[in-house]
């Protein structure tokens, strides 16, 4: 495992994922290549702990989470979950680790996707803040195929991202997969790149992101992910009064006055 910069000797020996620190951004790569990624249950616990880790390191401000070129990820482990029971899923609240953690996140997190993000890796990818993608990229919800649906968020978060037509039409055939193009045009994704320079883009992305003030950029996110869970009205409540929080942070003061001093922001993240 790499892990430059913050914490090395303290760093966790992952099996399923690299970890890697650039200045203060920090890469995750999925990296169980003869399952395509499929997440099993200690991947995803290795994800959410280090995903833990670096939300609690004042020395990150936004972080990659990647695959390989073949796949970011093909879905959760059918091997392992198939003879599950639903009173043990349901006990176990299986799946809901998945979503709890990535939701609780408070800095900002990009997906970089290159090949398959398939059934949970599709939803894996839209639980970050922001998705690229390479141009070898399929998106595709095929659980109805194995007699199951989406578990981790994708009837309601490709709902929200592609419309609900789309939405039905891969949910419901388990074929209709979106390309990277495609995908953009839906506004699934925000950026496409050729496959290996997507990671490095990405990387640029997260680094732009991560010099700019830490609280205006934490506020920021909250606020964006309240328009999928409020009224106009009180998003806009709820956007103003973070809006007028910001007054109180040095980086404000720093940012304006470095305008009006026709200089570039030293923010200090405070
Ligand atoms: N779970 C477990 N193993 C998987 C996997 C998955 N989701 N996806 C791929 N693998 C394994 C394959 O079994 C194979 O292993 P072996 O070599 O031991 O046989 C290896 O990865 C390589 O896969 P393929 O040989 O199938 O590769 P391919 O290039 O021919 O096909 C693929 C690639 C189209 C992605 C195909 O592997 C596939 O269809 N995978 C399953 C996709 C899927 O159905 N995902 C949804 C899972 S359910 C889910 O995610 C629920 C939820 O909402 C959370």
């Amino acid at each position: 495992m790499t892990h430059g910069g913050i914490d090395s000797t303290n760093a966790p020996s992952y099996t399923m994922i690299k970890t890697e620190v650039q200045g203060r951004v920090a890469v995750i790569t999925l990296d169980r290549p003869k399952a395509l990624n499929a997440l099993c249950s200690e991947l995803f616990h290795e994800i959410n702990d280090a995903l833990s880790r670096f939300d609690n390191d004042a020395g990150i401000g936004a972080v990659v989470l990647t695959g390989s070129e073949r796949a970011f990820a093909a879905g959760a482990d059918i091997k392992e979950m198939k003879d599950a029971e639903f009173v043990s899923n349901y006990k176990t609240n299986f799946l809901g680790h998945w979503v709890e953690q990535i939701s609780r996140m408070r800095k900002p997190l990009i997906a970089a996707v290159n090949g398959y993000a398939l059934g949970g890796g599709c939803e894996l990818a839209m639980m970050c803040d922001i998705i690229y993608a390479g141009e070898k990229a399929v998106f595709g919800q095929p659980e109805i195929n194995l007699g199951t649906i989406p578990g981790a968020g994708g009837t309601q978060r490709l709902t929200h991202a592609v419309g609900k037509s789309k939405a039905m039409e891969m949910i419901l055939t388990g074929s209709v997969n979106l390309d990277a193009t495609e995908a953009l045009s839906y506004g699934l994704v925000s950026k496409v790149f050729p496959p290996e320079k997507l990671l490095e883009e990405t990387i640029k992305t997260a680094a732009k992101i991560a010099a700019k003030g830490a609280v205006s950029v934490q506020m920021a996110k909250e606020a964006v992910n309240q328009a999928y869970e409020l009224s106009l009205s009180s998003g806009l409540h709820f956007e103003r009064r973070l809006f007028q929080a910001t007054f109180a942070t040095k980086d404000q003061k720093e940012g304006m006055a470095a305008f009006a001093e026709k200089r570039k922001p030293d923010f200090v993240h405070e």
